[in-house]
């Protein structure tokens, strides 16, 4: 099949790579010239798990163009992979979404626009109308959300728990499952409105899961027990599961706080206040800011003192900083009076961290340092020397964000080690 993407940002680019590799003619369009460039080039501009060995291995099948009728030619499905940042209120900016419906050329045969972005619910009988409305009723319109997370995008995709096609024509539907043939998952037919709060309510759960441990956490730090012990206990009771369980200092990404608040926004919006998701929210933005509390209470105050942050990444896995709880931390920090230090083996915080010393190795960001703090659980600080690590810093203080460490392991080595909801020393 020929399959237009519309966005070359992280999903749309795993989007194309995966339909090429599944055999599908594949052209991505982007307004932004010099990636389009790059990506002819064969230079990939995000860092993602096996994206660039995909687009590589597919080339033949791929294009990349600025322009939106040679995306569009020949094409059976039209995906829709823009970005839908916050805007001041809260609410989904959508404008890139109205551009793509705006621009989109006259056909003289049916093609399916597929909806990857996250948008708010409502957004597609929107997208109907305003079709509608420019004469181009033999453009179908389809919700088919992704569930892909950074760093695992590639395998997500081809190996999905599902596919939720949301659909006003059950035709179109058909066209959009068609182009997911040879991927095995189950896959839920739906209207275009429950698909798109499928995908907001999933991030959701998923958000609410990680602000309930961190709860419990916290007050297991306050009453002694284990959170990681607690975890595992619960988490083995088939109906939790142990997904989405492990405690830290709080979600970041390009997706989970932009869905919370849009999906929050939405709920207002139409007169619904709802306390549970606002609570999941506001948990998260003080455990980011917990860990302040806890260099304060081992070093005093922070002017002057030196900490380092190992890890700027919202995860593992992905060069992507938005949201990532490393911003929140450097800018509490340096607003402390600390001078930061920091670390990760991708990301490049010179873009986004003013007045942070950006180190090329964690050995050379901890030198001197009076405390570390380990933000992203990256495989490499798990390999890392720590005795070498300790020998550097000027204070053995280390907090462990991700419950990554050995505690004792840690203590044996002469760390002043402290993780979140668990037992302190
Ligand atoms: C998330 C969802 O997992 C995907 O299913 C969804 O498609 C995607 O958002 C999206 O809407 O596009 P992503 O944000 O890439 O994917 O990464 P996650 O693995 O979900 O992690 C999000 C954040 O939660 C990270 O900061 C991570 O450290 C944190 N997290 C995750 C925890 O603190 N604890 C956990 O147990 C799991």
């Amino acid at each position: 099949m020929r399959v237009a993407v519309f966005g070359a940002g992280y999903v749309g680019l795993v989007t194309g790579a995966c339909f090429a590799d599944i055999g599908h003619d594949v052209v991505v369009r982007d307004v932004v010239a010099e990636k389009i460039d790059a990506l002819r080039r064969g230079k990939v501009p995000i860092h993602e798990e096996g994206l660039d060995d995909l687009l590589e291995h597919n080339r033949e099948r791929l294009r990349f163009t600025t322009d939106v009728d040679e995306s569009v030619e020949g094409a059976e499905v039209v995906y829709v992979a823009v970005g839908t940042p916050p805007t001041y209120s809260g609410d989904a900016d959508l404008s890139a979404v109205w551009t793509v419906v705006d621009e989109l050329p006259r056909v003289d045969r049916r093609i399916v626009v597929a909806m990857k972005s996250t948008v708010p619910v409502g957004t597609g009988r929107t997208i109907r109308h305003r079709l509608d409305e420019r004469g181009l009723e033999n453009v179908g319109y389809v919700s088919n959300p992704e569930f892909t997370a950074e760093g695992t995008a590639v395998r997500d995709f081809k190996h999905p728990d599902r596919i939720v096609i949301g659909a006003f024509d059950p035709a179109d539907a058909e066209v959009v499952e068609r182009v997911h043939a040879g991927i095995d998952a189950p896959v839920i037919h739906c209207d275009v409105a429950s698909a798109e709060m499928i995908k907001l309510a999933a991030n959701a759960f998923l958000m609410t899961r990680i602000s309930f441990i961190n709860e419990i956490a916290n007050v297991c730090e306050a009453t002694g027990a284990d959170v990681v012990k607690v975890a595992e206990g619960v988490g083995l009771d088939h109906r939790l599961g142990p997904h989405f369980l492990r405690a830290g200092i709080g979600y970041g990404g390009s997706c989970f706080p932009k869905d919370s608040l849009a999906l929050k926004q939405l709920a207002s919006n139409s007169g619904y206040h709802f306390q549970l998701l606002a609570a999941v929210i506001e948990v998260n933005e003080l455990q980011k800011r917990r860990v302040i509390g806890k260099l304060e209470r081992r070093l005093g105050s922070l002017r002057g003192k030196k900490v380092a942050l190992l890890g700027l990444a919202f995860k593992p896995g992905t060069d992507d900083m938005r949201e990532s709880p490393s911003l929140v931390l450097a800018g509490r920090l340096l607003a402390e009076g600390a001078d930061v230090s920091a670390w990760d083996p991708v990301a490049d915080g010179r873009v986004h961290l003013d007045g942070v010393h950006i180190a090329d190795s964690a050995l050379d960001a901890l030198d001197g340092a009076d405390a570390a703090v380990l933000v992203t659980e990256w495989p490499e600080l798990g390999e890392l020397d720590w005795a070498e690590a300790g020998a550097r810093m000027r204070k053995r203080l280390l907090v462990d964000g991700r419950n990554m460490l050995d505690p004792s392991e840690m203590r044996a080595l002469g760390f002043d080690y402290e993780g979140i909801g668990r037992a302190v020393e």
